[in-house]
């Protein structure tokens, strides 16, 4: 009798769960947008622009999804850049065509012509963003993703009355595509931005701002959930809200073990979820961010954006605004980026396949003899500025992109000999010999087996000047085992290895004459750069791409290309 029961208690058992997820498939839902990619009238510090924006809006429209979700996005370009769109952090398993690097995936959507990116989100809870992958056109062309839990389950916190996004951005007074261009052309480093931005707008302590300052609002005894995403082009950026403490739940669109911060440190690429207890009296509280800048002695843009924290029956008094870390604050940016932790025990690989050693940082060209001296303005006389991964300065093909290359075979539009090490062994974050500055350039890719465990040592260089460098892996996300300052010392770093609980990230914030580890397993096939989200280092080449060969079986194997599938 006991024995029959437990026969059909497994049985309905078994049929329940066959329900219940059949009931999860069924919820899953396609989510179909246009995104018009159009020169649109932007106002902003007095001026009105012409900027590239997505339907007009700048920041452009928020995705907002579920976990398991397709998105099916028809990207029309009627403006008069080549364009790409990036969709950040998104895993896109198998469907590589679909993650957007101008010449590493695709070839650009041209003027006139479209591209329809088609993806699934699998197992990512939390904020993403997607932005624009061709030249500099991210400055104007970015939004949020929003995924929230599968319907039916919930946060792994209890629900907050609201839900903010809060993009921050970086603006310029000028067109961006020209700032870049112009320093392209000399060779020096561009012109520093003139305004932080939160959801667009610079905020009160900037000319003709003040009447647009975004306003988040909150009633007193409510919990909020903020999604904070670093959207800016150049600046690692820290950011507060006066009198209010953080509770960091997520980041990059994975939980984390909740820990409570006054002030975050984002670089460009990063998300942060946080909590916020409206527990203060009634009043508006400036959130504000400005410049972590580490690179000694380098201009940057030393404004500060602003926002307002507006209580429900708030006097009009003056917001309170909060004090910020001092802009070379190195010691609270690591004691923020420390403090994560997966929520549990991680799937993190302990056996590793492929154990790389790459160093990250900048460099100087030497300009050759017959040069205009208005193509070297680099900061040495006679040099043009460019960065490196183990000493290739990353140079993207023209003719196909790396994926078309790799998938049809087609040869001669990349070589599959990016070092493993460095080429030359050095004290990497001492006083480097000039002899040293300069790298080779070159498209080169590291190949993987699919299913390898690969380890990523990376190590800041002190060529030129050291900083803080925010690396992306497209297609991945890995989990951030260490950190630390100087050289990496395999002897002893490899102790402090956290194989528990290290945090999942798509972006890591290496440490201004620092060095982080990094675990993935190779399982997404498809070609994927590794690059620093300042965009003013990857046009100089601070990247790198890792090829990853199909498995066995469809589940394991590349998709085929969609057949609208730009051409170069
Ligand atoms: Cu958000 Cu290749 O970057």
């Amino acid at each position: 009798m006991a024995y029959s029961n437990t026969i059909v208690r497994n049985m309905l058992l078994s049929f329940l769960l066959i329900l219940s997820s059949l009931a999860s498939f069924a919820n899953a839902k396609t989510h179909y947008h246009g995104f018009i990619v159009q020169e649109t009238k932007v106002k902003r510090l007095c001026k009105t622009h012409n900027s590239i924006t997505v339907n007009g809006q700048y920041p452009g429209p928020t995705l907002e999804v579920n976990n398991g979700d397709s998105i099916v996005i028809k990207v029309v370009n009627k403006g008069r850049y080549n364009i790409t769109i990036h969709w950040h952090g998104v895993r896109q398993i198998r469907t590589a065509w679909a993650d957007g690097p101008e010449f590493i995936t695709q070839c650009p959507i041209r003027p006139g012509r479209s591209y329809t990116y088609r993806f699934t989100i699998s197992g990512q809870e939390g904020t993403l963003w997607w932005h624009a992958h061709s030249s500099w056109l991210r400055a104007t062309v970015y939004g949020g993703i929003i995924i929230r839990p599968k319907q039916g389950d919930t946060f792994p916190f209890p629900k907050p009355n609201r839900d903010s996004l809060l993009l921050l951005g970086e603006w310029w007074d000028a067109n961006p595509i020209d700032v870049i261009r112009q320093a392209t052309r000399s060779g020096g480093a561009p012109n520093i931005s003139d305004a932080y931005t939160i959801n667009g707008q610079p905020g009160d302590l900037y000319n003709c701002s003040s009447k647009d300052t975004i306003k988040v609002p909150i009633s007193s005894g409510e919990t909020s959930l903020i999604r904070v995403v670093n959207a800016a082009l150049n600046q690692q950026l820290f950011f507060k809200i006066a009198n209010h403490k953080f509770t960091v739940v997520g980041a990059d669109a994975s939980y984390v073990k909740p820990f409570t911060t006054d002030v975050l440190m984002l670089g460009p690429g990063q998300t942060t979820d946080v909590l916020i207890k409206a527990d203060q009296p009634p009043a508006r509280y400036y959130i504000a961010a400005r410049a972590y800048a580490s690179a000694q002695g380098a201009p940057f843009d030393n404004t500060t954006t602003t926002a307002i924290l507006n209580y429900k029956n708030a006097p009009t008094s003056k917001p309170i605004m909060p004090t910020l870390p001092a802009f070379n604050d190195t010691a609270t940016a690591t004691a923020f980026t420390t403090s994560f932790r997966s929520p549990g025990k991680t799937l993190v690989p302990t056996q590793i396949d492929e154990n790389l050693f790459i160093t990250a940082g900048l460099g100087l060209q030497k300009c050759p003899p017959k040069a205009r001296a208005r193509n070297c303005q680099g900061p040495i006389n006679g040099t043009r500025f460019t960065a490196s991964m183990n000493n290739v300065s990353f140079v993207l093909p023209s003719n196909f992109s790396l994926l078309q290359a790799h998938h049809h075979k087609i040869p001669g539009v990349f070589t599959t000999d990016f070092p493993a090490k460095p080429p030359v062994t050095f004290d990497y974050t001492g006083n480097v010999s000039q002899s040293l500055w300069q790298p080779i350039r070159g498209t080169r890719v590291y190949k993987l087996k699919y299913g390898a465990k690969v380890q990523v040592v990376i190590q800041g260089t002190n060529i030129f000047t050291a900083e803080n460098h925010p690396i992306h892996l497209h297609g991945y996300d890995f989990y951030v085992v260490a950190e630390g300052f100087g050289n990496f010392n395999p002897k002893t770093d490899t102790a402090k290895f956290n194989l528990v609980d290290p945090p999942l990230r798509n972006t890591v914030s290496l440490p201004v004459k620092g060095w982080a580890v990094i675990r993935f397993v190779a399982d997404n096939p498809g070609t994927w750069i590794m690059h620093c989200h300042l965009d003013v280092h990857i046009g100089w080449g601070l990247a790198m791409v890792f090829v990853v060969d199909n498995g066995v079986g469809q589940l394991e194997t590349l998709e085929q290309p969609p057949k609208d599938l730009p051409v170069c």
